[in-house]
């Protein structure tokens, strides 16, 4: 291992030239190597929810996790550690050096579009959580990089807005988790696309005062794709690699910078400093010898060339069981009218489409290729006898063509460049060969009915369709956005209805390529619709003559995702008269919520229970059914607020206007500002049912613990997590009412009484006032199951301050 006496030295043999190459990236998922020092490339991947690998490529597969909102479900820093040890034992198989994750955001609002990819609403449990997945990760020597510094709440405008918010504020809140993995020894960030108080993330003075200098970070910090946009502000900043590159706006305008004294070659000389000390914790940094004038290793000359272990070693099985267990660890339920557990024998009704095509992933940049994903269709059919029927369709996307395709890259005169054979008509990657001018898909589509069928294709540039050789479409897309998560991965389609007859179809989609005109392609087929009405009355018609409904009601990829905010929070299509009817028809109505983020729930008080499944990664299936059977604990608490009304949500302000965005709420966000404005919500942070009742006994607080006792009153072993809210009434400063001390979970038998010990983090009891600042006197105490319920309160005085 080198230490940093070593690491200087391997800094002083490059001149600037070979210094400044390193700080943009080789490519688009690696840096460039340096044999000449023993360095090969860092490997770079997506997270959170997966570890997708360098590229997109649907052959390559991924264990696929329950969100991040399912990670802030769990309130469980050891699954959370162990599912960040998996995350690292599949970068390893995949050869990824540094896993983008986690997102350290915060859920400001409801309408964020990446709330999915964020814990929870509270600093603290985002703080513990995070430091949890970084510890998990990094223990398998895989570096995490802990996402997006900071302040990065809203999508709308993602790449240039700038966030006004005050020092307080950003310190107690959105610093806080950041803070807190820094603290655990994170050893990469990833400074955020927008701005704070006028500054870029990519050159936020920040970056130097706050990350490095203060919290003395001494890891690398990595921009967003594409945020880096100056070449000296943001090189004089504390911003260290610009990806991906090797284009962008380091590089030779780097060089001529420092040449012509506008930026300090010692800045330069710190950011490859980190950069090797990174590449040193992750392995990528051999041949000590080269610092006497020895050579590089073969094995590490790298670049492009380096192979990773990806393909060599299947997903681990091992893993899916974890995964199972973090699906039932996460599922919510909200409420019970003691339907569930099921009792075995019953017919079930399994209405809604996201019953056997569920939303397992909430995609965008955190996007990845499971090998095999389980619907509750299929894990409920191995139980009991169930009938299924979707009801309504709420698809907005073309589905892919899932037949085999062949991809051609094709240059002047249509010349064959490239060709080979694809899983599926959504392209975002293929090999980059010099002269490409067009991309194109075709396969024979199995035309299962006769009838219209929906047939679009996506991409910038120039798109044309053919069915059995005769044009369908011909359409100009041009370049609108700047957003990778768009450009890249999901650009605008366009589509056309043609009459198909049962048989086989061939299908040629073009799209001609210019400069600048992203990745993704895409060859789409739909068959026809049912008639909705006939879908709906069948499905309450299967409801009314099964014992149980089970209604599967979904968000969409519009709805949630990655480059643009939601805009209701409203199910979408006729989700919500479905489940109204299929309640009217059965009394045993049982709703399980697929989404990433809250939506309204307007008939949830005519249901006989409500469980939410978040996007539970590949394993759903089969972990909604362990909690449906009562085989696993519904253990999941919320880690956000979940509104009745939209018109309730108190912090609603998520547009930028000007490409300004003031968090003029201060410290008041989820359930603190639900407190403050004195408005009851659906179901507060917290909240949770699980399959027993417990009484909370008596507490007691000391020096940085409450102690609490509670007996489980149910007739099944039980979890439950209690947490601890703190306030204060008199203060120097003004306060939320109530916000997060500490937490624990405690498992009991039934009529077994247990005490447990929940710390009060140091976090929970400072304010900053140009300095953190813990007042003297006491807390007052709030003990319960959730942010809106005090089962026990306590006055402590003089004794929270941590020990
Ligand atoms: C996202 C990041 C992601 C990066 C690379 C960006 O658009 O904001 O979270 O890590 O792309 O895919």
């Amino acid at each position: 291992m080198h230490d940093d006496h070593d690491l200087v030295k391997l800094v002083g043999k490059l001149d600037l030239r070979a210094k400044v190459r390193l700080l943009s990236g080789g490519s688009v998922w690696r840096t460039a190597a340096e044999p000449s020092i023993g360095l090969r490339a860092l490997t770079f991947s997506d997270g959170p929810a997966g570890v997708r690998g360098p590229g997109w490529d649907e052959r390559r597969t991924s264990l696929a996790l329950p969100s991040p909102t399912a990670l802030g479900a769990t309130w469980d820093e050891d699954l959370v550690r162990r599912l960040g040890a998996l995350l690292a034992d599949e970068s390893r198989r995949k050869g990824v050096d540094v896993l983008l994750a986690p997102v350290l955001n915060l859920h400001r609002t409801p309408y964020g579009g990446r709330h999915f990819e964020c814990f929870a609403e509270d600093p603290l449990l985002t703080a513990r959580l995070g430091v949890a997945y970084v510890s998990g990760v990094q223990s398998g020597g895989v570096a995490a990089a802990p996402k997006h510094f900071v302040a990065n709440e809203t999508e709308t405008d993602r790449l240039t807005h700038d966030v006004q918010v005050d020092d307080r504020t950003l310190r107690e809140l959105y610093l806080a988790p950041f803070e807190a993995v820094v603290e655990a020894g994170a050893w990469a960030v990833m400074s955020a696309y927008n701005g704070v108080n006028g500054h870029p993330m990519s050159e936020n003075p920040l970056l130097t005062d706050v990350l490095k200098d203060e919290w003395g970070f001494d890891g690398l910090v990595v921009s967003d794709w594409g945020a880096v946009r100056t070449t000296v502000a943001s090189a004089a900043s504390g911003q260290d690699l610009s990806m991906p590159g090797p284009w962008g706006p380091w590089g030779d305008l780097l060089v001529a910078a420092v040449e012509a004294g506008e930026v300090a070659e010692s800045a330069i000389d710190d950011k490859v400093f980190r950069l090797l000390r990174l590449a040193a914790r992750v392995g990528a940094l051999e041949g000590q010898g080269d610092i006497e004038g020895g050579s590089a290793p073969e094995d590490v000359a790298g670049g492009e060339e380096f192979a990773p272990a990806e393909g060599l070693l299947p997903e681990a099985a091992s893993g899916l069981a974890l995964l199972r267990e973090a699906v039932s660890a996460s599922t919510v339920l909200l409420r019970n009218n003691g339907i569930l557990p099921l009792h075995p024998g019953r017919t079930i009704a399994l209405i809604g489409a996201g019953a056997a095509t569920p939303r397992v992933q909430g995609g965008g940049s955190s996007g990845l290729y499971p090998a095999a994903e389980n619907s509750l269709l299929d894990a409920l059919r191995t139980r009991a006898e169930v009938v299924h029927a979707p009801g309504v369709r709420i698809d907005d996307q073309p589905t892919p063509v899932r037949a085999p395709v062949q991809v051609r890259v094709l240059g002047a005169n249509d010349e064959e460049l490239f060709r080979e054979h694809r899983l599926t008509g959504r392209i975002l990657e293929t090999e980059e060969v010099p002269g490409a001018e067009v991309l194109e898909i075709s396969t024979t589509l199995h035309v299962t009915e006769t009838g219209p069928w929906r047939l679009a294709v996506a991409g910038y540039g120039r798109l044309t369709l053919d069915v059995d050789g005769t044009r369908v479409l011909d359409e100009v897309q041009p370049v609108d956005t700047d957003d990778p998560a768009v450009k890249h991965l999901r650009p605008p389609h366009h589509a056309v209805e043609v009459q198909l007859t049962e048989g086989t179809a061939e299908l040629v989609a073009r799209r001609e390529l210019g400069e600048d005109s992203g990745m993704a392609s895409l060859l789409a087929a739909d068959p026809p619709r049912p008639d909705a009405e006939q879908e709906f009355g069948a499905a309450v018609e299967a409801a009314s003559r099964s014992d149980v409904a089970i209604v599967v009601v979904s968000t969409t990829d519009a709805i949630e995702g990655e480059g643009r905010d939601r805009s209701t929070l409203a199910l979408p299509g006729e989700q919500d008269a479905l489940v109204t009817a299929v309640c009217l028809a059965n009394p045993n109505a049982i709703v399980v919520v697929n989404s990433g983020g809250p939506v309204l729930l307007p008939w949830r008080e005519d249901t006989a229970a409500v469980l939410l499944t978040w996007f539970p990664g590949q394993e759903g299936g089969n972990g909604l059914a362990d909690v449906l059977f009562g085989t696993g604990e519904p253990g999941g608490r919320l880690p956000t607020t979940w509104p009745a009304r939209e018109t309730d949500v108190p912090v609603a302000n998520f547009l930028p206007e000007d490409q300004k965005l003031g968090y003029g709420e201060g410290l008041d966000i989820g359930y603190r500002a639900w407190a403050a404005h004195d408005v009851e919500p659906a179901y507060w942070f917290g909240h949770g049912l699980g399959y027993t009742t417990w009484d909370y006994l008596d507490a007691k607080a000391e020096r940085g613990v409450v102690r609490v006792r509670l007996r489980n009153t149910g007739r099944r072993r039980g979890r439950e997590v209690v947490q601890v809210y703190l306030s204060r009434e008199e203060s120097a400063v003004r306060r939320p009412l109530r916000w997060l001390g500490g937490f624990a979970r405690v498992e009991a038998e039934p009529g077994e009484t247990v005490e447990t010990t929940v710390e009060i983090s140091a976090q929970a009891t400072r304010h900053w006032a140009g300095e953190w600042v813990t007042e003297s006197g006491g807390f007052t105490v709030h003990i319960g199951p959730d942010a809106g319920t005090t089962r026990i309160r306590l006055a402590a005085r003089h004794v929270l301050r941590p020990r």
